[in-house]
């Protein structure tokens, strides 16, 4: 594969083998057997960097893995991955899809990192975003818990490190560690869906000027530039001098996983490609072309059925609005 562009980095602190499992009917508390078993290398950076592929963006991605399964990288097609090998297993997803009845999912917590594991995931992100001449680290994912101490992971270092080499950070998270980064400031992109946003500023949204407004909360705090990604309406960008919401029209929904990936994925691809002069948008890239492309890129993925971006052929037309609608109704009310 030829790329095109290798300036963006990806860090998935806690990846996730996702392993799905097709039965006819799942007989609670009996001996069941799968017809087929699927395994898929999940994670939000991981989906990022994969879905970047398909434009012939290459970008970098970091994981760090558990060493007891050594072949799951070519197993799972993930060799493109950059991987730091930490003595464990990897954590599982796992999904039982029943023929014509529901899916049910039983997810596993990250694993713990001991420190010095991420100590060295930090030193070989520093590491690639200087071997790629980086200019965007993607953070995405649940952050885990250091072994020694209990507590979640310190992005600290990691945002010395980016601001040194004048990397921009898109953190892309949710609950606590959400709200602790969004209140440094540090990142320059945060990507909160509706409800994550809801949960940030601690109260409910119900139109689209309260999306706006609580951005703008996280704006003062000293994030650049905040995605709202908002399901079915699309997607609000809001930084201190513009707000603007781009949309598709409504698609055939197969499955919603993995779209608030595919829609970074798609604003990048779009921002990396399109040059701008360094005031534009208030924050020196192209904001309203990327969430054009965002929503193409995420109505794109709900029409599939694979939580990884498969195709971005046929995209829907995307509509950019410069002066959003603020009394525009959610599709859902966003609850803290
Ligand atoms: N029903 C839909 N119709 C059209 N586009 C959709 C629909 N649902 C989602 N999208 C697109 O996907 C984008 C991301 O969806 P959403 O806001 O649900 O992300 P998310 O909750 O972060 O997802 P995840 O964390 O599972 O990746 C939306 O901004 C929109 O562009
Ligand atoms: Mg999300």
């Amino acid at each position: 594969m030829t790329s095109k562009n290798a300036s963006i980095v990806t860090l998935t602190p806690a990846p996730t083998l996702d392993r799905t499992y097709f039965v006819d009917h799942l007989e609670p508390g009996g001996v069941n057997r799968a017809e087929r078993v699927g395994e898929e290398l999940a994670g939000k950076g991981i989906n990022v960097s994969r879905a970047l592929r398909l434009a012939d963006i290459e970008a970098a991605g970091i994981v760090p893995i558990g060493n007891a399964d050594p072949g799951v990288l070519e197993r799972t097609g993930s060799e493109f991955l950059t991987p730091l090998w930490v003595e464990g297993t990897l954590r599982v997803s796992t999904t039982v899809v029943e023929k014509n009845g529901p899916t049910t999912k039983i997810n596993e917590n990250p694993r713990p990192l001991k420190q010095a594991d991420w100590d060295q995931v930090l030193a070989l992100t520093e590491k690639t975003i200087l071997e790629n001449d980086g200019k965007w680290l993607v953070i995405a994912g649940a952050h885990p818990e250091i072994v020694e101490t209990g507590k979640v992971i310190d992005l600290e270092p990691l945002f010395d490190i980016t601001e040194k080499l004048g990397v921009r950070v898109v953190l892309d998270t949710s609950g606590p560690a959400l709200r602790r980064w969004a209140k440094s400031g540090a990142a320059t992109i945060m990507k909160p869906n509706a409800h994550e946003l809801a949960e940030c500023v601690d109260r409910e949204l119900k139109t689209l000027g309260d999306v706006i407004d609580a951005a703008r909360e996280l704006n003062g705090w000293g994030v650049n530039c905040v995605i709202a990604s908002l399901g079915v309406d699309g997607i609000i960008a809001v930084t201190k001098s513009h707000a603007i919401h781009a949309h598709t029209p409504p698609v055939k929904v197969i499955n919603t996983v993995g779209a608030g990936d595919s829609t970074i994925a798609g604003f990048l691809s779009a921002v990396t490609n399109h040059p701008s002069d360094k005031d534009a948008f208030g924050v020196g890239f192209d904001v309203a072309e990327g969430i054009a492309s965002a929503v193409q890129w995420g109505a794109a993925k709900v029409q599939q059925p694979t939580s990884g971006l498969q195709s971005i052929e046929n995209l829907v037309e995307a509509t950019v609005e410069l002066i959003p609608n603020r009394d525009h109704l959610l599709g859902e009310d966003a609850k803290p």
